[in-house]
């Protein structure tokens, strides 16, 4: 397949790896998106990819690892601003799944930074063929997943070198924030936000972030050092930044990590607490803050030691790291950043190869 760009000529510029180029581009890459998906008149200008694409009753979402995670993000932008019920599914799991109930008038959408995963390229061939409509969000124009889907959003993110994925992540989550605006307006839906200003405010709250660096560097060193399991537990938004966090920290720095649901933990996995177990607390949703915070005293009483990463207007004395209070909705787009930076700061630490981490490919095109 033909990309945009040819990949071997991307440098890391001043920058030691392309991982930590790529997560400081995240503000640029939202405001690309703006400018890619905004009008002359400031209006949303979406309609020539999606042509002939009417309202579904009912959307599926079907991606792998991050985005994946960008996925969960999406089905809360799709239902909420939207109205639309929306599923969202591991592509290796559906693949397989039995005879799965589908609304007739449903869109699969297909998360994908490559384009060529081959997990969703299987579910996309499937869908095809039962005569489901598609529509693929990603990186790389020319990708497999972007010529094969009948309609195509690309997320502008520019070439994505590092395994793990960063700034895809939060370019998938702006675009489908976007479709999720373009379907509220199709249906002539009442209330809906000035997506394009929310986009600003975060690509301003990103650029903020950048100068917290040291910052992630020292929670490395308070939290993470000599220890091989950790935790990061959230609820609702931050439960899904939670698992994302998880994944990054696992790749790259080979540290077991679980993302988990706050409320679950008691479940079972609490059994896992012991004296100085790392546990990474994302509160940002002001909603569930009450709630993940007595989380946190429920570890923290088994001896964990908790590091809170929340937000402006709900943070409390001794939170590791107070966020920008951003639209409840987008809060994923800024509390990863801090996710992203511990787990680049960790890997470091330990010496690993961050930007090619062992076991794993950037593109996995092999089921
Ligand atoms: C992300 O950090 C990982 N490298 C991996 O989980 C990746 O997100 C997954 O393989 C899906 O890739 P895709 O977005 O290109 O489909």
């Amino acid at each position: 397949y033909t990309v945009d760009w040819d990949v071997s000529s991307v440098e890391t510029g001043q920058y030691e790896h392309f991982m930590l180029k790529e997560i400081d581009e995240q503000p640029t890459v939202i405001r690309n998106i703006i400018g890619k998906y905004q009008d002359d008149q400031g209006q949303l200008n979406i309609g020539q990819e999606l042509e002939g694409l009417t309202v579904p009753k009912r959307i599926y979402i079907v991606a792998c690892g991050t985005s994946y995670h960008a996925g969960l993000v999406g089905k809360k932008l799709l239902e909420n601003i939207a109205r639309i019920p929306t599923e969202v599914h591991i592509a290796s799991e559906y693949l397989y799944a039995k005879d799965p109930l589908i609304e007739k008038d449903s869109l699969f959408i297909f998360f994908s930074q490559s384009g060529e995963t081959a997990d969703s390229r299987g579910v996309l061939n499937q869908i095809k063929q039962q005569g489901y409509r598609t529509l693929t969000i990603t990186n790389v124009q020319g990708s497999t997943l972007y010529r094969e889907a009948d309609y195509k959003l690309l997320t502008h993110a520019g070439p994505e070198i590092a395994v793990a994925s960063t700034k895809a992540y939060t370019a998938q989550i702006a675009v489908v924030a976007l479709f999720s605006i373009y379907l509220s307006e199709q249906q002539g839906l009442e209330g809906t936000i000035d997506m394009f200003q929310e986009l600003r405010t975060i690509s301003i709250a990103m650029e903020s972030l950048k100068d917290m660096k040291e910052q992630a560097k020292q929670i490395v060193d308070d939290y993470l050092t000599g220890h091989q399991t950790t935790f990061f537990i959230g609820r609702q938004s931050d439960f899904d930044v939670c698992l994302e966090g998880a994944l990054k920290l696992k790749e790259i720095s080979y540290i077991q990590a679980e993302g988990y649901a706050g409320g679950e933990l008691k479940h079972g996995p609490i059994a896992l607490i012991e004296d100085g177990t790392p546990v990474f607390v994302v509160i940002t949703d002001d909603n569930v803050a009450k709630n993940t915070r007595s989380n946190a005293q429920e570890v923290k009483a088994r001896g964990a030691n908790t590091c809170v990463i929340s937000a402006k207007g709900s943070e409390e004395e001794g939170d590791a790291w107070v966020l920008p209070k951003v639209n409840p909705l987008l809060t994923p787009l800024v509390s990863v950043i801090p996710l992203q930076l511990i787990s680049y700061y960790a890997a470091l630490q330990r010496g690993c190869d961050v930007d090619k981490p062992r076991n794993l490919a950037k593109s996995v095109t092999v089921e």
